[in-house]
């Protein structure tokens, strides 16, 4: 038995940075398995398409600011696009915070360099899998407490013994959406066999990937589904965009794990400018 095993989801406050296609559906998983939004602190940046979606949900009591949620939340996920990370840079936070990163390609040290406090990494597939309690995710380093909320969420919860496989779980997250996008399954089953020989748990993702997809009965709601999973800028943008171009599937995918690379390799640039 864990030591998180007592109700967790009564015993501490959860702090949202960023509510767009992830942070919205981190949430509604929460309160959808129990969480009181008592213990709930939400922020975003000041769109009011972003208000009325926290409205809807019943949540305007939940909004705070950063510095309040890094003040008050006993955990804090961040939920931003990558390169709004530096508007946090210099956030006063309290001491006994963790972190909770789940910016696809930031490792966790430049992370924890802005936060100062203790911080893992986590990624995360996609919001509707999250909401059909058919999700997986990643943390490293790996945190009890971060863990024992995944499992209450349903959220299947994969091994990482060293953070360079994060760029190749962030890709295999991406594949229900690269699925979708691609339909020879001859090259399909190359690509993975080739990522497979040089990551066991890629092929994992692909046989998740293949069992998660769902059926859609209009080419609206494929295209909705998909635009969930991409977040500008991010890692599944960089896959699909290659794919439209006409790429083969396995040059999407290294784009995928490449951009990845970029995303880390960029914001340690501008961090230390
Ligand atoms: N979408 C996915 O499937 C997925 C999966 C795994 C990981 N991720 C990662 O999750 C992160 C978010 O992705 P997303 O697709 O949810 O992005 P998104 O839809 O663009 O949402 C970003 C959210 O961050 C808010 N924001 C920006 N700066 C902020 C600040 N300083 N303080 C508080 N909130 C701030 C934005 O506020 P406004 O609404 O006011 O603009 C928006 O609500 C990315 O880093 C991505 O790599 C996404």
């Amino acid at each position: 038995m864990s030591s998180f095993d007592f109700d967790i989801f009564n015993g501490i406050k959860i702090g949202i940075i960023g509510y767009g296609h992830l942070g919205q559906s981190i949430v509604e998983s929460l309160i959808h398995h129990g969480f009181r939004k008592e213990n709930l602190l939400i922020s975003y940046k000041g769109n009011p398409a972003t208000r009325e979606r926290i409205e809807e949900m019943g949540l305007v009591s939940c909004i705070s600011e950063n510095n309040k949620i890094f003040n008050e939340a006993d955990v804090i996920f961040i939920m931003i696009r990558p390169q709004d990370i530096i508007s946090l840079k210099g956030i006063l936070i309290s001491q006994n915070k963790l972190v909770v990163s789940c910016l696809a390609g930031l490792p966790v040290e430049v992370v924890k360099s802005i936060v100062k406090t203790d911080t893992c990494r986590m990624m995360i597939s996609g919001p509707d899998t999250i909401a059909a309690e058919k999700g997986v995710a990643a943390v490293y380093p790996y945190n009890e407490l971060v863990g024992c909320i995944l499992k209450k969420m349903n959220l299947r919860i994969f091994e990482i013994s060293d953070e360079k496989e994060m760029d190749i779980f962030t890709t295999g997250v991406c594949l229900p959406a690269a699925l979708l996008q691609e339909d020879n399954e001859v090259l399909i089953k190359d690509a993975i066999h080739e990522i497979g020989n040089e990551c066991a748990m890629f092929v994992d993702l692909y046989e998740w990937a293949k069992r998660i997809l769902p059926a859609f009965a209009k080419e609206s709601e494929k295209v909705a589904y998909m635009a969930r999973m991409i977040t500008k800028g991010g890692v599944t943008e960089a896959i699909i965009d290659s794919l439209k171009e006409g790429e083969l599937f396995i040059t999407a995918l290294r784009k995928g794990i490449a951009h990845s690379k970029a995303i880390s390799q960029e914001m340690n640039k501008s961090l230390l400018d």
